[in-house]
C-alpha cells in the first residue's frame, strides 16, 4: 500500500511517502530559524508556516519518492494532540487530499507515532514489526515525557508523565537562562561534552519517588538561583560546560533510572526511547549502560526519526489499516488534547 503522511502538531511541517512498510521520502520542513527570534515557537507563525510549507513539502514528497499523486492510495496525518490550528492545517489538508483521492484517510496519536518509532531501523528506514516485544518504553521531548508500558503491539498503557515541564523543555530553558541560543538543547547537549558532570550538584526531583512521573520545573529554578548567587559564571567558558554538564546529568540520571526501574517492574525485557531528547548523547549512553547492566535489550528511535516527522505517523497509520483499522469518519476534527490512552 502506498501512504502518503502528514505531520503538523508543532513547529515541522513534515510529509512523507511510506510503501510496505518502508520510507520512501520524509520531507520536513523545520521552523526552527522563525520562531528562534521569539525564544519559543509562537502557535500564529507556526500556522501560517504550515500552510505556506504543506503543498511545496507534500509535492516535494512526492517527488522525492518518485511516485504519482494518482498512485497513493492512504493518506494519514497526526490528528493529536499538539497546537490547535497547526493540526488543523495538516490533518485537513490531509482529508482534502485523501477525498479528492477517494482513499481512506487515518488520524494518527503523536505520541503513538513516537512510541512505535523505535521500531524502525535501517537505509531506507523500514518498520521492523517482526521484531516487536513488550517493552517500556521513553517518550521524551520539547512537548512531552511520558512512560509507556507497551505489552503488545498496538496495545499500550501510559504509567507515568510530566507534572510540569517536559524534558526538553527543561533543556531548552535552562539553556535560555545560560544565554544560548534557541532551541538550546542541542547545544547545552554539545557543551556539556566538554563539561564535568560532577561539577555541580543539581537537584533530580522525583528521581526516587515510588510513581513513574517525572518533575522538571524544579531543577529549572535552582538553575536559576544558582546562577543568580553567580553573576558571570555564564561567561566563563569553563564554567559554562561544567553547568551544562551537570545539569544534564541531573536530568538523564533521572530519566535513566525511573525508565530502567519501570521496566523491571512491569516484567518486561526490552526498553525503548524516542522523542526529540532522544537526540541527546548522555541519554543514549546512560540507556545503553544501564539497560546492559540490567540486561534489557534496547533500541533507540533512528536519530532522524527522533524529532517531529510524518514517516512515524505514516509507518503506523499503515500497520493500523493493515489490521483492519477504518478510516475517520468524514466529521471527524483534529483533537489538540487527545490523550494517550
Ligand atoms: O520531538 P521534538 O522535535 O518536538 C516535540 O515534539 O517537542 O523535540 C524537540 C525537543 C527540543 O526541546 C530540543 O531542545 C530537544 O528536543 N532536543 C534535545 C537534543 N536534541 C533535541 N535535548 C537535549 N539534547 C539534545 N541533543
Ligand atoms: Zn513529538
Amino acid at each position: 500500500m502506498l501512504l502518503l503522511a502528514f505531520e503538523t502538531s508543532c513547529d515541522e511541517t513534515s510529509v512523507a511517502v511510506v510503501r510496505d512498510g518502508v520510507v520512501l521520502s520524509n520531507i520536513v520542513a523545520s521552523q526552527v530559524r522563525l520562531h528562534a527570534a521569539y525564544g519559543g515557537v509562537v502557535p500564529e507563525l507556526a500556522t501560517r508556516e504550515h500552510l505556506r510549507n504543506l503543498a511545496p513539502v507534500a509535492r516535494r514528497a512526492m517527488e522525492s519518492a518518485g511516485v504519482n499523486a494518482a498512485a497513493i492510495e492512504a493518506v494519514a496525518a497526526t490528528r493529536g494532540p499538539g497546537l490547535p490550528a497547526a493540526l488543523m492545517a495538516g490533518y485537513t489538508a490531509a482529508r482534502a487530499f485523501a477525498s479528492a483521492r477517494g482513499c481512506p484517510m487515518l488520524g494518527i496519536h503523536h505520541h503513538e507515532a513516537h512510541l512505535y518509532s523505535p521500531w524502525v531501523a535501517g537505509e531506507p528506514p523500514r518498520a521492523e514489526w517482526d521484531a516487536f516485544e513488550p517493552n517500556v518504553s521513553l517518550i521524551v521531548s520539547g512537548g512531552h515525557t511520558l512512560l509507556v508500558h507497551v505489552p503488545a503491539e498496538l496495545r499500550h498503557r501510559v504509567l507515568g508523565g510530566t507534572i510540569d515541564d517536559a524534558a526538553g523543555e527543561c533543556f531548552d530553558k535552562v539553556s535560555k537562562l545560560l544565554g544560548l541560543p534557541y532551541p538550546g538543547g542541542p547545544i547545552l547537549d554539545r557543551l556539556a561534552e566538554e563539561g564535568r558532570a560532577d561539577a555541580f550538584d543539581f537537584p533530580r526531583p522525583l528521581r526516587n519517588d515510588p510513581s513513574d512521573d517525572f518533575s522538571f520545573s524544579g531543577l529549572k529554578t535552582s538553575v536559576r538561583y544558582f546562577l543568580e548567587k553567580r553573576p558571570g559564571l555564564a561567561d566563563d567558558p569553563v564554567a559554562l560546560r561544567d553547568v551544562c554538564a551537570s545539569v544534564r546529568a541531573a536530568i538523564v540520571d533521572t530519566l535513566v533510572a525511573k525508565t530502567v526501574r519501570a521496566a523491571r517492574r512491569m516484567g518486561v525485557r526490552c526498553v525503548t526511547a524516542s522523542g526529540g531528547v532522544t537526540c541527546n548523547l548522555a541519554l543514549r549512553r546512560g540507556l545503553e549502560a544501564a539497560c546492559g547492566e540490567a540486561r534489557l535489550r534496547l533500541r533507540l528511535a533512528p536519530r532522524a526519526l527522533c524529532t517531529d516527522n510524518a514517516a512515524m505517523v505514516g509507518l503506523l497509520a499503515a500497520r493500523k489499516l493493515g489490521r483492519g483499522a477504518v478510516s475517520d469518519a468524514p466529521d471527524l476534527e483534529a483533537d489538540p488534547g487527545w490523550a494517550l490512552g
